[in-house]
């Protein structure tokens, strides 16, 4: 994938980063995904889908 655009991220405050743009994801087990428009990937290591957000940081200590 060529870098064909600006990627923006985004650190929502007690919440995950956002990314805007379209991303090529490696995961840890080499498969590949592209993500379009706007990703949010976790970064309080509560998420169960990682590494994108599934909203598990709300109501912890770590949205605070
Ligand atoms: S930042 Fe949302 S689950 Fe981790």
């Amino acid at each position: 994938m060529e870098n064909q655009e600006n990627i923006k991220v985004k650190v929502i405050p007690g919440g995950p980063l956002m990314v805007s743009g379209t991303c090529e994801i490696t995961h840890a087990d080499g498969t590949v995904e592209v993500k379009e428009n706007k990703t949010t990937y976790c970064r309080c290591g509560l998420s169960k889908n990682k590494p994108f957000c599934d909203g598990g940081h709300k109501g912890t200590e770590w949205d605070k």
